[in-house]
């Protein structure tokens, strides 16, 4: 009896993620920007590799080699970030949006440093675009996974945004705590799908992208049988 190899579960497949911080520039010497390291993403794009897929990683600013064999577009902000990614998602089978995208971007650059001021100054901010919710809602769209990055409530806003942008599937994730998440090494994620969920136990983020691709080529197979 023979299984097929787990590590070619995406033989032939375009793979395209989205990994790391955006940065939203402020003025030409300052941004806004988060912590996240880019690895689950960096270890997304070597775990489909690995198994068999085409990968685009489009990249924010990160600390991370790029990896071998992997397709890298680098972007800095949350409007470059969603320009490259929209431009690929009809073309790919699979989707995972596993970037720390930022919310909000200030309104308006400053073409010049901004000088201090009095002892309080306001930032006026605007929504970026929803790139998860827009790739999801393309009438030729890949199988999309988004990330979920909370504090509290993990099962409820991770069930809210799965069901809101309309997605294949969330990994949720607890952030902000003294371990995993987007600064360290280690991660366990909860992901739901409709009708299903599976508990990834707290790991190196290499094993746990491994397990990840694994179960999304699993609901992949159910979705769409070959
Ligand atoms: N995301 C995105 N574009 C944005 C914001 C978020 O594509 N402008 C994606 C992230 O890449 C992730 C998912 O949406 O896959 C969820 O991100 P998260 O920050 O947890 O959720 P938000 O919908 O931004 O809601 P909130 O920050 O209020 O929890
Ligand atoms: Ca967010």
């Amino acid at each position: 009896l023979f299984k097929e190899p787990a590590d070619l579960c995406l033989k032939g497949l375009q793979v395209l993620i989205s990994a790391g911080p955006t940065r939203e520039p402020l003025d030409p010497v300052r941004y806004i920007t988060n912590r996240s390291s880019g690895k689950m993403g960096y270890a997304l794009a070597e775990a489909a590799r690995n198994a068999g897929a085409t990968v685009t990683l489009v990249s924010g600013p990160t600390q991370l080699p790029p990896p071998g064999n992997i397709e890298l577009v680098r972007v800095e902000t949350a409007a470059e970030m969603y320009a490259a990614v929209i431009a690929r998602a009809p073309a790919s089978d699979i989707y995972i949006g596993a970037a720390a995208v930022a919310d909000y971007t200030p309104t308006v650059m400053q073409p010049e440093k901004i000088k201090k001021q009095g002892e309080h100054v306001t930032l006026e901010l605007q929504k970026t675009r929803d790139i998860l919710a827009e790739v999801a809602a393309l009438s030729r769209r890949p199988f999309t996974v988004g990330f979920a990055a909370e504090t509290i409530d993990l099962e409820a806003y991770a069930l809210d945004k799965l069901v809101r942008k309309n997605l294949d599937m969330i990994a949720a994730n607890w952030v902000g705590q003294t371990q995993g998440g987007f600064d360290s090494e280690h991660n366990a994620l909860e992901v739901y799908w409709k009708g299903g969920s599976q508990t990834l136990a707290m790991t190196g983020k290499k094993r746990l992208a491994e397990l990840l691709i694994g179960l999304i080529a699993e609901r992949l197979r159910v979705k769409a049988p070959a």
